[in-house]
């Protein structure tokens, strides 16, 4: 790689982290993506991911202002989140309408527009994320630990319960990167020493039941499945390992499942979510090449990591913005015009992609400039 190519690099990761603080709002909040009118929410689950690239990136206050805004969501809904615990463990049905929702305004306040709620992985995201940024910077969970609790329990209590996934679809099924998502925050709370016992135990016994349950039914031929009782793959299956922890990043299941996701959903660089996708004709996802390129460099394959990074790089706009997907290898071109005409262009910049560029170029030691440490 010439010096120019890493200049280049590093001014895209400079370019991540501008696009990224000017789309946070003063409550915290992170917009997904502030020209795609659907999208000028905040999910957790981008989020979650977004605050951990800002973490590593140095940026401590927009990291904790997004871990603040998280807490005051949480507890803000506490009278529900005890009635469906409650309800739940009587027995008794619960709507989807009563679960927590997917997507908020920055507010913290409901969209009040249909959105395919119910999804659990974000309740476990935000404290993966919000632990690993205490560890990297020696800050304290106590101010956040209401909610990230409540979080902790809402997602501990309810997770066998079969929801939207990642890509908001196929809600009759229990997701292995949704499972694995809530398993690493439950785990991470279940490790603070601020939680008493016996919620202490009770988090670890949940964890280790979704590690349990996923290894055990959620794989298939030495590899993992995208749910349980599929045979399938999906992209976001990496994050089993990368980052989510369930197993290592050398585990040989993981290692099978990072072959088949080379083989089913990788062209060239750049990754595919599953291998029926239509949503704006099925291209290839910036944010996935940044896992897939994650999970190489933690696994050696530093050469790899670099190739993902430099797709991602050449796929942003003039501007330096980077979209969510791009039309280079589409799986059904045919589905592509009808998202167009409903939802206008592909999401650009999209922060869930900056933020998987900014995580990469940072595993892979690309200088950020202004960084703060
Ligand atoms: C994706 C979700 C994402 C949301 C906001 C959807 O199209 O499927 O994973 O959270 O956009 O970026």
């Amino acid at each position: 790689m010439t010096v120019t190519d890493r200049v280049a690099l590093r001014d895209l990761a400079q370019r991540s982290v501008e696009i990224i603080r000017a789309n946070q709002g003063p409550s915290g909040a992170y917009l997904a993506s502030p020209s795609f009118p659907v999208y000028r929410y905040s999910w957790l689950r981008d989020g979650a991911f977004i605050a951990d690239a800002m973490s590593r990136s140095g940026d401590i206050d927009s990291a904790e202002a997004f871990f603040a805004w998280c807490e005051r969501v949480v507890s803000a809904r506490v009278d529900r989140i005890e009635d469906v615990l409650r309800r739940h463990a009587a027995g008794e049905p619960i709507n989807r309408a009563d679960f927590l929702p997917t997507r908020y305004t920055l507010e913290g306040k409901e969209v009040g527009e249909e959105w395919w709620d119910f999804q659990l992985d974000g309740y476990g995201a935000w404290l993966w994320a919000l632990d690993a940024h205490a560890a990297r910077h020696g800050r304290p969970v106590e101010p956040y630990l209401g909610g990230a609790i409540l979080s902790a329990r809402y997602a501990a209590g309810l997770w066998e319960i079969p929801s939207y996934d990642w890509w908001e679809e196929y809600p009759e099924h229990l997701h292995t990167s949704t499972v694995a998502a809530v398993q690493a925050g439950v785990h991470a709370a279940a490790r603070w020493p601020a939680v008493e016992e016996p919620l202490r135990e009770r988090l670890m016994a949940s964890a280790t039941a979704m590690r349990d349950r996923v290894v055990a039914d959620a794989t298939r031929a030495g590899r993992f499945t995208k749910w349980i009782g599929s045979d399938a793959v999906d992209a976001s299956l990496i994050s089993a390992a990368t980052p989510f922890g369930l197993v290592e990043p050398g585990d040989p299941l993981m290692a099978a499942t990072v072959a088949a996701i080379e083989a089913q959903l990788v062209h060239d660089r750049g990754v595919h979510r599953y291998t029926t996708d239509s949503y704006y004709g099925g291209g290839d996802w910036l944010l996935l090449a940044g896992f897939l390129g994650w999970q190489y460099a933690r696994s050696g394959r530093t050469a790899d990591g670099f190739a993902e990074l430099e797709w991602i790089a050449s796929r942003a706009t003039s501007t330096g913005e980077l979209p969510e997907q791009t039309p280079d290898h589409l799986i059904a071109p045919e589905a592509r015009d009808g998202w167009l005409r409903r939802w206008g262009p592909v999401a650009t910049p999209l922060l869930w992609s900056h933020a998987m560029y900014l995580t990469l170029a940072l595993e892979l030691g690309v200088e950020v400039p202004g960084r703060l440490r």
